[in-house]
């Protein structure tokens, strides 16, 4: 296994008739991108609700993700519009092993299953065509959709992290899960 794998960085993945995964490019990167990356109700639960987001930082945030080499970072588009992004990575390919997170930033998308099929697509991506056999997340303990997604695609919790954040002025625990190719 090496970085040769992640050199197809035009790639698309079909996950349904309507959802594409697309490698993202700076060119894609529009206002609503960086609005939701602001908004509050998208980022609380991550800490990206405490950086301040420009179209600059995230067209640099963009770029670095595409040049790099143990990183996939996709737009989830629905019928052609960026609705949010999935991201494998850090990839390790020493251990077969990555990270994965996702956000959908246009909220009128959530609840519709989105996160769901696409961490599906991601992890078949990434166990059939890469042959990687351990992928892990974290979430705050209090984000119940997150929890849902990862549940409903086969993740287990392995750890709690505790006290390990601050969430609305409360100290509150992470959860960490993986899924483990057997
Ligand atoms: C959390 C998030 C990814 C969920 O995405 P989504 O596309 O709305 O999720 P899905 O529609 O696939 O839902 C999967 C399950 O979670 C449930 N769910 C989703 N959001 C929920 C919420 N806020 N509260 C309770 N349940 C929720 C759904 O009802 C569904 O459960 P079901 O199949 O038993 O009915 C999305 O709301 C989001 O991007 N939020 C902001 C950023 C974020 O939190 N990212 C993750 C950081 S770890």
């Amino acid at each position: 296994m090496n970085t040769e794998n992640l050199k197809k960085k035009n790639m698309e993945i079909k996950v349904d008739e309507n959802i594409l995964l697309k490698i993202i490019i700076m060119e894609e990167v529009s206002d609503p991108y960086v609005q939701w990356l602001n908004d509050y109700e998208v980022t609380k639960f991550t800490e990206q609700k405490y950086l301040k987001h420009t179209l600059e930082s995230t067209k640099d945030y963009v770029k670095k993700k595409y040049y790099s080499n143990n990183d996939l970072l996709f737009g989830i588009f629905v019928k052609g519009l960026h609705i949010g992004n999935i991201k494998l990575g850090p990839i390790k390919f020493e251990h077969m092993s990555a990270e994965v997170s996702y956000f959908i930033g246009e909220k009128k998308f959530w609840g519709k299953g989105v996160a769901t099929k696409c961490l599906q697509t991601i992890i078949q991506y990434a166990v059939i065509d890469l042959g990687l056999k351990k992928i892990h997340a974290g979430y705050y303990e209090n984000n119940i959709g997150s929890a849902r997604v990862f549940q409903k695609c086969g993740f287990v919790v392995e750890g709690i992290k505790y006290s390990d954040v601050i969430f609305e002025q409360k100290r509150i625990n992470s959860v960490m899960v993986g899924y483990l190719v057997k």
